[in-house]
């Protein structure tokens, strides 16, 4: 089968009802999320749907048409890994709130690329939830399917993280920044900067360590924030107190402290300039201080960095390994992409344009 299969192709009928939901890529606020700070995602145009229907029996009936994969189970037999975990896990989030979900017919496809930073799982959770939300005739809000695709992700994919993707999912556009408070997730939708557009390149780095990196630098920020005897890193603003703390912590709050301002400081700045400026530092202190980068995200953040008409570059998402972001003059973003691209050689690794979307993800 192919990805131009369709749910009524593979189960014979109609679905009852249909959803999507965005990925995102994130301009500035990288880390910040779990520290309750602040975050400036976009959506991006690419999307998963996910057609569903009752299942005819009392199994499950999963299907992903881009990785080709089924999963029929009953809900109490194991499920395999992949695709199929987080759409369970929003399953088991609802069942956890009350809700009661029969057996289904589910089908995934998806544009969104898996494994860049650009939150494949995220589109694939507030997808689904939007799916269930109009299959069951939930009473849930926008916020509220962020918040359970959240839990979903924490408790059934392993990655303890914070709110920025699912909200990005539930609640941006293409057309704006989302400037999101992640502690009281107070927001605010936000043009771009003015003759800007987004370049998003994927470095090829599979983000291998991903999982336990992440996990690792949120009980870094957790046991820093504890020294320092503050709830969270987002209630320090001045990153001179993290001498206070041993290595690596002084140099994670650091990043995190710095990174808020930042968001903070863009909210100010109307120029792409300015914004640039702001990126490549979070870029900087990514590498440096948090040390989420790896060689070829550097490479390719440099080479954005000197090309003519690019304001700004950075990693974008948890990083070791995705891709990522800059922000460019108006209407080059593709040849600046293809220019780049043709410089980044890292043996073995083969970068792509994702944003804007050539169509060949
Ligand atoms: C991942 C997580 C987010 C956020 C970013 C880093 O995408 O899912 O919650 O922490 O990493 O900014």
């Amino acid at each position: 089968m192919t990805s131009q299969t369709d749910f009524q192709q593979i189960f014979n009928t109609a679905p009852q009802t249909q959803a999507s939901a965005p990925g995102r890529v994130n301009l500035l606020g990288e880390h910040t999320d779990y520290n309750d700070g602040f975050v400036l995602p976009t959506a991006i145009p690419q999307h998963t749907t996910v057609s569903l229907g009752f299942s005819p029996d009392d199994r499950h009936h999963f299907y992903s048409a881009e990785l080709e994969e089924w999963a029929h189970f009953t809900n109490h037999e194991l499920v395999p890994e992949g695709f199929v975990s987080y759409v369970l896990g929003c399953i088991r989030v609802l069942e956890k709130i009350g809700h009661t979900v029969p057996p289904l017919n589910l089908f995934v496809t998806s544009s969104v690329p898996i494994g860049s930073g650009l939150s494949s799982s995220a589109a694939l959770e507030v997808a689904t939830l939007r799916g269930l939300r109009s299959l069951l005739h939930l009473d849930l809000d926008d916020v509220q399917i962020a918040k359970l695709g959240q839990q979903a992700e924490i408790q059934y994919a392993g990655v303890q993280c914070g709110i920025m993707d699912q909200m990005a999912a539930s609640l941006a556009d293409t057309d704006h920044l989302l400037f999101l408070d992640t502690r009281s997730l107070d927001r605010k939708l936000l043009p771009l900067p003015s003759q800007a557009e987004i370049l998003v390149i994927d470095s090829g780095i599979p983000r291998s360590l991903a999982t336990s990196g992440y996990n690792q630098r949120r009980s870094e920020c957790e046991e820093a924030a504890r020294l320092l005897g503050v709830p969270a890193l987002r209630d320090v603003t001045d990153p001179n107190i993290v001498k206070n703390l041993p290595e690596p912590l002084n140099r994670r709050a650091r990043h995190v402290i710095n990174e808020n301002n930042r968001v903070l400081q863009a909210l100010k700045s109307t120029s792409a300039e300015a914004f640039g400026a702001l990126m490549n530092a979070s870029h900087a202190s990514l590498q440096h201080d948090y040390e989420v980068s790896v060689p070829g995200l550097d490479r390719l953040v440099e080479l954005l960095q000197k090309t003519p008409h690019v304001f700004g570059a950075r990693l974008t998402g948890a990083g070791f390994g995705g891709a990522c972001v800059a922000l460019v003059a108006a209407e080059r973003a593709e040849s600046i992409g293809q220019n780049v691209l043709s410089s980044y050689t890292h043996t073995g690794y083969k970068g792509r344009i994702l944003v804007p979307d050539l169509g060949m993800v």
